[in-house]
C-alpha cells in the first residue's frame, strides 16, 4: 500500500516525514500546470470543494480557489458575512448542512484554536482541511514554505532556520517548526521577550532577542508580521523601538548571513518586518512562496479527494483519470 495522507489535513504535527514528502513530490509534480498556457487538468472534474473562510484571508482562500478550478473540481467560497453563522448560526450546524450537500472537501479557516479539528471529529463523509485555525496551525502554508525552501536548497534536511517577529500570535511559525523539525532541521527564534514566553521552549526552538546573533549562519530567514492589531496588548509598546532592533535590512544580513533566503509570512509591511529591498530582492522567496501555494494546495487537494473517493464512494474512477 502506497503513503496514505488523510482522511483530513489539520496539522503538520500529524504527519510523517513520508507524508511531507510525498505530499511536496506531489505539489512539485503541479507546479508545472501552472506554467501552461491552458492552466486545468481533469483530475478532480465531478469533485466539489467547499470554501469555508470565516476569518479574513487573501492569499489561502484564493489560491485554494485557483487550486480547486485548475484540478477541474467544482469550487465554492464561502464567507463570513455571506453565511448563514452572521445570523447567528453554530459552526457545526454550519458545516452539517454543507457536508448534506455532499463536497468531499471542506476547507476551512477559522479564528478559534481547534476549530477544524471540532468540526473533522463530527463530519462523516467530507474530509477536512484547515487553511488556519486561530493561533494554532496553518499546514498548508508550512508546506508551501517548505516546498520553496526544498527548490532553493536542494533538500531540507538539516537546515537552519530562523523566524523574526511575532512568534507567539503566528500558526504558520507552528506548523513550519513542527515540519522542519521531522527533517532535522535547527530552528531559531528571535523576537521581544514579551513574546516568547517559557512554554516556547517545549517546542525544541532555539530563542534570543538579538537579531544579529538569532541570523547567523541561517540558511533562511523567515520574516513574521508584528501583528499591529494587538499592540494594544502592549506586547510590544512602540512599534518604532521594534523597528529598531527587529527590522530585517540588506546591512544585517550581510554581515550575519551572507547566503540567507528571505520568507516571508504575508501579509506583511514593509519597513516594519522587512525592507523593500530584502522583499523585492534576489534572497526573497515571497512571491515563489504565493506561487507555490497554488501547486501546493493542488496536491492537498488531490490527494484528499482522491483518497475520499477510495473509502466513500460505491463507483470509484481512476483518480488519475486524464492524467496531469
Ligand atoms: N499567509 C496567509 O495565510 O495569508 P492570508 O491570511 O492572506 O491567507
Amino acid at each position: 500500500m502506497g503513503i496514505v495522507v488523510g482522511p483530513h489535513l489539520l496539522s503538520t504535527k500529524e504527519l510523517n516525514k513520508e507524508q511531507c514528502d510525498y505530499i511536496l513530490d506531489t505539489a512539485q509534480n503541479f507546479v508545472e500546470v501552472s506554467e501552461r498556457q491552458i492552466k486545468k487538468v481533469p483530475t478532480l472534474r465531478g469533485r466539489t470543494i467547499i470554501n469555508l473562510f470565516l476569518e479574513a484571508s487573501t492569499r489561502t482562500r484564493t489560491s485554494f480557489e485557483i487550486a480547486a478550478k485548475r484540478l477541474s473540481a467544482d469550487s465554492i467560497n464561502i464567507g463570513a458575512k455571506d453565511s448563514s453563522v452572521s445570523k447567528g448560526e453554530t459552526l457545526i450546524d454550519t458545516v452539517y448542512t454543507l457536508q448534506s450537500m455532499k463536497p468531499e472537501i471542506i476547507v476551512m479557516r477559522h479564528e478559534a484554536s481547534g476549530a477544524a479539528h471540532f468540526v473533522a471529529s463530527h463530519l462523516e463523509h467530507s474530509v477536512v482541511v484547515n487553511a488556519g485555525d486561530g493561533l494554532h496551525e496553518h499546514p498548508t502554508q508550512a508546506l508551501l514554505d517548505a516546498l520553496s525552501l526544498r527548490q532553493r536548497l536542494g533538500s531540507l534536511d538539516g537546515i537552519k532556520l530562523t523566524f523574526v517577529g511575532d512568534v507567539l500570535r503566528s500558526r504558520g511559525f507552528r506548523s513550519l517548526t513542527y515540519l522542519l523539525q521531522k527533517y532535522g532541521a535547527t530552528v531559531t527564534v528571535v523576537a521581544p521577550p514579551t513574546l516568547t514566553p517559557p512554554e516556547m521552549k517545549k517546542l525544541g526552538v532555539n530563542i534570543t532577542c538579538n537579531l544579529a546573533e538569532g541570523i547567523e549562519g541561517a540558511d533562511a530567514i523567515y520574516s513574521l508580521r508584528m501583528k499591529h492589531e494587538y499592540l494594544a496588548d502592549q506586547f510590544v509598546p512602540d512599534l518604532d523601538e521594534y523597528c529598531k532592533r527587529f527590522l530585517i535590512t540588506e546591512k544585517i544580513i550581510q554581515r550575519c548571513a551572507p547566503k540567507a533566503l528571505v520568507l516571508a509570512m504575508g501579509p506583511f509591511v514593509r519597513g516594519t518586518e522587512l525592507t523593500s529591498e530584502i522583499a523585492d530582492g534576489p534572497r526573497s522567496l515571497v512571491s515563489t512562496q504565493v506561487t507555490n501555494g497554488v501547486a501546493t494546495r493542488m496536491a492537498v487537494l488531490y490527494l484528499l479527494a482522491t483518497q475520499h473517493a477510495t473509502r466513500f464512494c460505491k463507483n470509484i474512477e481512476d483518480p488519475q483519470e486524464g492524467g496531469q
